[in-house]
C-alpha cells in the first residue's frame, strides 16, 4: 500500500504542484476531459511518478465519491490538490457556479471525512475573489457553512443576483477561501491542513482563453502594468504549495495566500485601479 494523491485537474498549475509532492505517492488524477487527464498521467509517468487518471466530474458528488473509493484502492489518502476550474469565459454562469463553488465545497467536505492523520489539501481560488467589495460577515458565513445541497440556493447566488460570468467566478473564489476557513476545523479533528492559493495569472490553458476571450485586453493590461511586469507560471504557485504542504507549513491551515505579482495591490492602490 502506498500514500494516496488525489489530484483533480489535470492541468498545468495542478501538475506542477502534483510533481512537488507526489514522488513515492500513488496520485489518482480526476479531470472531466479525459484527453486532458490522459496526456498529463503519461507526462507524469515518463517523468517516473505512479499516476493513474480516472473520470471526474467535480461538480458531482458522486463523481467524488467515485475518485476517492478509487483512491483507496491503494492505500489511506494523505493530500488533495484541487486544480480543477472552468474560467470567465470557459463557461456560463451556472456550470461556473456548479464547477468551481459547489463543487470545491463538496470535494473539501467529502475528502475531509477520510483524510489521513497529517493529511494536507491545497485548493487552487483566484486573486479575482478579491476584486469585489467586502460581502459583510452575514453572507461570509453563508459561503462558508452553508451545507453544500443548499449552497446554490442562497439569495446572493441566485441568478438574478450574479450579472455576469465574471462575477460568478469571482463569488466563487470568494467562496473557496471561506469554506476552507471552515473546513480547516474539520480537517483539524483529524490533524489535517487545509489552505488555498489564490493566483493572479497564471500562464496555462485556462489563461490563454480568457488572453483571447472578451477581457483579453483586460488581462493582458493587467500583467503588464502590475509590479511584476508579467504572467506567473504555474511552477512559482508550486512553489507555494510545497511550503503548504510540507513540515515547515505545519502551523498553516484555514489560510489563503494570494501570488498575484502584485496585480491586487495595483488594482486598489496603483495604476490597475478602475477609473471612478
Ligand atoms: N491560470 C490562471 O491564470 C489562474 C488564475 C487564478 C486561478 N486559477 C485557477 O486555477 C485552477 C486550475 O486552472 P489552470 O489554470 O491550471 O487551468 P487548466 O485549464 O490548465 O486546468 C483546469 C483543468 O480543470 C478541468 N476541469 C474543468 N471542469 C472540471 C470539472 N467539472 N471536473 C473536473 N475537472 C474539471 C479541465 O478539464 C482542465 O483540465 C482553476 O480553479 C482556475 O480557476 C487559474
Amino acid at each position: 500500500m502506498k500514500d494516496v494523491v488525489l489530484w483533480t485537474g489535470a492541468g498545468q498549475i495542478g501538475m506542477a504542484i502534483a510533481r512537488r509532492i507526489g514522488f513515492g505517492k500513488k496520485i489518482i488524477v480526476g479531470d472531466k476531459n479525459q484527453d486532458n487527464a490522459k496526456a498529463i498521467a503519461k507526462i507524469m509517468e515518463e517523468a517516473g511518478f505512479d499516476v493513474v487518471h480516472v473520470e471526474t466530474d467535480i461538480s458531482s458528488r458522486e463523481s467524488i465519491l467515485n475518485l476517492i473509493a478509487e483512491g483507496q484502492k491503494y492505500g489511506e489518502i494523505t493530500t488533495l490538490i484541487n486544480a480543477a476550474g472552468v474560467s470567465p469565459s470557459q463557461a456560463p454562469i451556472e456550470t461556473i457556479l456548479k464547477v468551481d463553488l459547489y463543487g470545491t465545497a463538496v470535494l473539501l467536505e467529502e475528502v475531509g471525512k477520510v483524510i489521513a492523520p497529517r493529511g494536507v489539501g491545497i485548493t487552487i481560488s483566484s486573486q479575482s475573489g478579491y476584486r469585489m467589495p467586502q460581502l459583510g460577515v452575514e453572507i461570509d458565513e453563508q459561503l462558508a457553512m452553508t451545507p453544500t445541497e443548499e449552497l446554490l440556493s442562497l439569495e446572493v447566488l441566485r441568478s438574478e443576483n450574479i450579472k455576469d460570468t465574471l462575477h460568478a467566478y469571482q463569488m466563487a473564489k470568494r467562496c473557496n477561501v471561506k469554506r476552507v476557513m471552515f473546513e480547516s476545523i474539520r480537517w483539524g479533528e483529524k490533524d489535517a491542513r487545509i489552505n488555498s492559493i489564490s493566483p493572479g495569472i497564471i500562464v496555462t490553458p485556462l489563461a490563454i482563453d480568457e488572453f483571447n476571450g472578451p477581457r483579453g485586453e483586460f488581462y493582458k493590461n493587467m500583467f503588464a502594468s502590475c509590479p511584476a511586469g508579467r504572467p506567473g507560471t504555474a511552477d512559482e504557485v508550486a512553489n507555494v504549495a510545497e511550503l503548504l504542504m510540507m513540515q515547515q507549513g505545519a502551523f498553516i491551515t484555514g489560510s489563503d495566500f494570494l501570488i498575484d505579482g502584485g496585480a491586487t495591490a495595483s488594482y486598489f492602490y496603483g495604476p490597475l485601479r478602475p477609473a471612478e
